[in-house]
């Protein structure tokens, strides 16, 4: 494929390729000198249209360990700011030759749309309540490492799946390798619409987490409540929170994920979070990285393909 744009695209051995090249940049990451030279000469663009700590960091240095140029667009300072649309500010960037461009966006499409816009590939990097296809595939390798597979598995995501792009991605991707997903909220965070996607729905933390070999908690999106119903922080974290009576009920040896970033004391108790014995939320950022390094790698080799075969085409 040219693109990434959502695990929905993705087959399960497609999966297993990105996770197997992850872990050879697993390895790599963790020695002194960590770069390669898979994209050197390719340059690539970072468009985040919307706040990111974990995810613009770690394409950075994910590009910047494969030998590429790196480029981050600063939105607040661009001529978004002046009234530019999405597409014209892509088509301007697409004019400079970029090779990969990754592009965060608060609207749900808005990543699709640009990418049959632009001659480059395109890495959804989170659009909008849709997807968030590399926070999956890192959570995909994170459980892998733990549980040694990443099938057969009874995987809780926990709290705010109605806006979260992550718990779609993961539904989706957990799903096509075969886990049981268990989706556990209050009936306005968890729409029973998502049944439809094969996952069971839990209104309580003692049902939904019993049996479970994974615990994934996620943050309320307060900023994508427009107008909607907020719970109360202290009344959800009560009901919802993770802490250890709660996590009492999953697996002894489940592992607790988060995607970040957390608000502590709300959707996850911080004794949880820094227990290194359950949690592997820093794990989780550093599979960030590398398996954004295997996605990149594996975009650019294709670019290159395609482009070779339309060089001898005489259309590139
Ligand atoms: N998990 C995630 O996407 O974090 P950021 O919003 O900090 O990138």
């Amino acid at each position: 494929a040219r693109h990434l744009l959502g695990i929905e695209h993705l087959a399960p051995d497609e999966i297993v390729t990105v996770l197997d090249l992850a872990e050879r940049y697993v390895a790599l990451n963790r020695r002194t000198v960590k770069r390669t030279e898979a994209l050197a000469g390719l340059t690539q663009i970072n468009m985040f249209f919307e706040n990111s700590t974990r995810t613009q960091s770690s394409f950075e240095l994910a590009g910047k360990r494969l030998g590429a140029d790196v480029m981050n667009m600063s939105m607040q300072t661009s001529s978004v700011k002046k009234g530019e649309t999405l597409i014209d500010t892509a088509l301007t960037l697409n004019a400079m030759h970029p090779d990969l461009l990754v592009v965060r966006h608060a609207s749900s499409g808005a990543v699709d749309l640009l990418a049959q816009k632009v001659n480059c590939a395109v890495i959804n990097a989170g659009d909008g309540k849709h997807e968030h296809p590399t926070q999956a595939l890192l959570d995909a390798l994170t459980i892998r490492r733990s549980k040694g597979r990443i099938t057969g598995l009874t995987v809780a995501i926990c709290g705010d799946v109605a806006h979260s792009r992550v718990a779609r991605s993961n539904m989706l991707l957990l799903g096509k390798m075969g886990n049981r997903v268990r989706l556990i909220g209050p009936p306005t965070l968890v729409p029973s619409a998502f049944g439809d996607m094969g996952a069971e729905i839990h209104d309580d933390m003692a049902s939904g987490l019993k049996g479970a070999d994974v615990v994934m908690m996620l943050r309320l999106q307060k900023e994508r409540m427009d107008g909607g119903f907020i719970p109360s922080e202290r009344e959800y974290f009560h009901r919802y929170g993770l802490d250890a009576d709660k996590l009492s009920h999953a697996e002894p040896d489940a592992i607790v994920m988060h995607p970040g970033p957390m608000n502590r004391g709300v959707e996850i108790d911080g004794t949880i979070a820094d227990d290194i014995t359950r949690s592997v939320i820093q794990e989780q950022v550093e599979m960030g990285v590398a398996v954004r390094m295997a996605v990149m790698d594996l975009l650019a080799q294709n670019l290159r393909a395609e482009r070779g075969r339309a060089a001898v085409d005489g259309t590139y």
